[in-house]
């Protein structure tokens, strides 16, 4: 990272490689990093010890995280202006956690609404603890860095202000020890609806099972055509006001990818028929994929480079998050 991104506000990130990515963690994260990578001091994570909840298959981890780090250049963040790194290869991570496990009152866990629905799809005797604690290990994450924003889409809000009350929490109790963190949310593409389900966020868990749910990054561009042509409308034909959630959300992804509001979207296509929506959100998405697919497969030419820019970006950020911990353990005496 160039000298002058040391004055810059710090951001920090990160994404699970549990699943392929798809276009609400395009709209909602990578996009908006790489848009304004100049603007801050960037980091930018992979989330591995948070995919490992899910239990992967271990090559296939390896595989996704891989995947995943190709994905972060290939959508356009620069290694020589972020940081790019996994997060298991940096101990801290799991270090810092189980210090702000013990300042973590269970009730706080137990509100969270990402635990709530795992645990109900489980059950309490199969959905593991990791599920329960994992916002505090994302409060690690961002706390090590002493990072002043963090860029995501609106589902993971309350993960963030859990990591502000931490924050405070250590903060109050033995001094001014961390950076409290505040979100930054764009006001278009932060929460992208299931294309077949617009009343239900897109997932990438649920994208497995029902593929018309989400179009994926590394989709062919026909697949893409095909997947926004049936996207759950309505019974009308054209668009008017007040539209239902169907059509709000393919206007919302064709606001986001040619950056005009969702207001100026819904007056360009006020009147028209649905097709011709649905065929302008597709060219604006193939538009935008074409590219970085082009990229990710050059990128994929040279899985040891991507190895490289790993391991160089670990070595660089344990640096900043040791000394955050050895600042965190000193203040609560383990040091
Ligand atoms: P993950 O892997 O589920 O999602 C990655 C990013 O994509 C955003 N996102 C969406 N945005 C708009 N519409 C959608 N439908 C949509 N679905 C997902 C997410 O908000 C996220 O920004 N807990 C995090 C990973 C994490 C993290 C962190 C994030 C771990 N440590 C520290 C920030 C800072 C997660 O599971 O994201």
């Amino acid at each position: 990272m160039s000298p002058s991104a040391a004055s810059r506000p710090r951001v920090l990130s990160g994404i699970q490689p549990d699943f392929g990515l798809h276009l609400g963690n395009y709209l909602g994260a990578l996009r908006n990093w790489a848009r304004d990578q100049d603007r801050y001091e960037n980091y930018f994570c992979i989330v591995d010890l948070h995919a490992l909840t899910r239990h992967p298959d271990p090559e296939r981890l390896r595989a996704l995280t891989l995947e995943l780090a190709a994905m972060y250049i290939a959508c356009g963040l620069d290694p020589a202006r972020c940081e790019i790194f996994v997060q298991s290869h940096v101990t801290a991570h799991s270090q810092l956690c189980w210090i702000l496990e013990t300042l973590t009152p269970m009730g706080w866990l137990e509100r969270m609404t990402q635990f709530k629905a795992r645990s109900e799809a489980q059950g309490a005797e199969r959905v593991n603890t990791g599920v329960f604690t994992y916002p505090v290990l994302m409060a690690a994450d961002i706390l090590l860095y002493d990072a002043d924003f963090v860029p995501v889409g609106e589902d993971q809000r309350q993960h963030i202000e859990l990591s502000r009350d931490l924050a405070q929490r250590l903060n109050s109790q033995r001094g001014d020890i961390v950076r409290v963190p505040a979100p930054l949310i764009s006001a278009v593409g932060a929460r992208v609806m299931g294309l077949d389900t617009p009343e239900e966020k897109m997932s990438k868990s649920v994208a497995v099972d029902r593929p018309g749910h989400a179009v994926l990054l590394l989709d062919p561009p026909d697949v893409i055509r095909r997947k926004i042509a049936r996207a759950t409308t309505d019974t009308e034909p054209a668009v008017h006001k007040p539209v239902g959630a169907g059509v709000a959300n393919l206007l919302e992804i064709y606001a986001a990818l040619r950056e005009v509001s969702t207001d100026g979207a819904l007056a360009e296509f006020e009147g028209r028929r649905y097709s011709e929506l649905k065929g302008a959100v597709a060219d604006a998405v193939v538009d935008a994929m074409v590219p970085i697919q082009a990229r990710y497969a050059e990128l994929r030419a040279d899985d040891d480079g991507l190895r490289r820019v790993l391991a160089q970006s670990a070595a660089r950020v344990r640096l900043v998050a040791d000394a955050t911990l050895l600042r965190v353990q000193e203040a609560v005496g383990l040091r």
